[in-house]
């Protein structure tokens, strides 16, 4: 008999010392089989304790990247080399250059989807889940928040007291979910508490009861005695939702929220990646030594 393609991923994983690491958005299979599933920062947390030789990332790029940065020792691959997130790459340098010559104490403020290029430029990355702690800790007056404009406006709103400079940059998926999603998602379920992650507009997350990262909202409704939520972020974190809470129930915020670049991991295309090591995370030695910095920074300061 054939072994099936988990058995394979297993007997693979385990010849080659391996871990899988997935995040909420991905397919449930996927999630499923992954050792640690997670929201970024938790992955990240994550990545630099495995005590394996090789990290398979079942993400996006910048993930799989922030992996590599955090553990360039390890061995990081990934399943689909072309899962990226548009959002990644929504700043540029010259920008940054830009604003560090206008302001003499400004704090390049990164979030983690962004490119490995971008985060070398920065002073240290946050993610959806601790974004503010860090922002409120840092002795910068003046912020440059990149690339997120929707995380950036939701943070400076929570610390009146600093400065911000925000970036045009969103998140296609978050971006397609709106405010009259939200209010005929109430109508048709008035009981329903509306969950939201910090990446939709700030007009959505108006109408939000919580707002939170993928890991927020999910710890939000394993402690929420009501049993109904309208969830406003991209469809992947249903599995663990209803996995975890298999009374209650969930309704999306609108029809279209997800990110194909999420579902482009398979189990096959994990099987192949382990077979033969293809799909490295590979970055140039000048990354690798500069982009780490906002990274560890971030994983320093949140831990205080
Ligand atoms: P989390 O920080 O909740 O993992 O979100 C990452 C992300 O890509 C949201 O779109
Ligand atoms: Fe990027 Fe949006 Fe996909 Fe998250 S959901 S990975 S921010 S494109």
């Amino acid at each position: 008999m054939q072994p099936s393609i988990i058995d394979k991923i297993n007997t693979l994983k385990a010849q080659r010392n391996a871990i899988i690491l997935a995040h909420y958005y991905v397919n449930d299979e996927i999630q499923d089989i992954a050792d640690h599933i997670g929201d970024s920062f938790y992955l990240s947390k994550i990545a630099t304790t495995a005590e394996a030789d090789v990290i398979v990332f079942c993400g996006v790029s910048f993930m799989g990247e922030s992996a590599k940065l955090l553990n360039p020792g390890k061995t990081v691959l990934m399943p689909d080399m072309s899962a990226d997130c548009a959002m990644a790459h929504m700043c540029d340098v010259d920008k940054i250059k830009y604003l560090k010559e206008q302001y003499d104490d400004l704090a390049v403020v990164c979030y983690i989807n962004s490119t490995a290029e971008l985060k070398r430029y920065s002073d240290v990355c946050v993610t959806s889940a601790n974004a503010l702690k860090i922002v409120r800790e840092l002795p910068n007056k003046n912020i440059f928040f990149i690339p997120d404009e929707n995380l950036g406006r939701y943070v400076a709103e929570k610390v009146p007291d600093k400065h911000f400079i925000f970036n045009d940059g969103f998140c296609p998926i978050h971006k397609n979910i709106r405010r009259e999603h939200i209010l005929k998602s109430k109508q048709q379920h008035p009981e329903a508490i509306v969950l939201a992650h910090p990446e939709c507009t700030p007009d959505v997350l108006e109408l939000a009861d919580y707002i939170g990262s993928t890991s927020g909202i999910i710890h939000y409704v394993n402690d929420c005695s009501s049993d109904s939520f309208i969830i406003a972020t991209e469809t992947g974190v249903f599995h663990q939702l209803k996995k975890e809470n298999p009374d209650k129930k969930f309704y999306p915020a609108c029809s279209d929220q997800i990110c194909r670049d999420m579902k482009l991991v398979t189990l096959e295309k994990i099987a192949d990646a382990l077979e033969h090591m293809h799909n490295q995370v590979d970055l140039a030695p000048d990354i690798l030594s500069e982009a780490n910095d906002p990274l560890n920074r971030m994983l320093a300061l949140a831990s205080t």
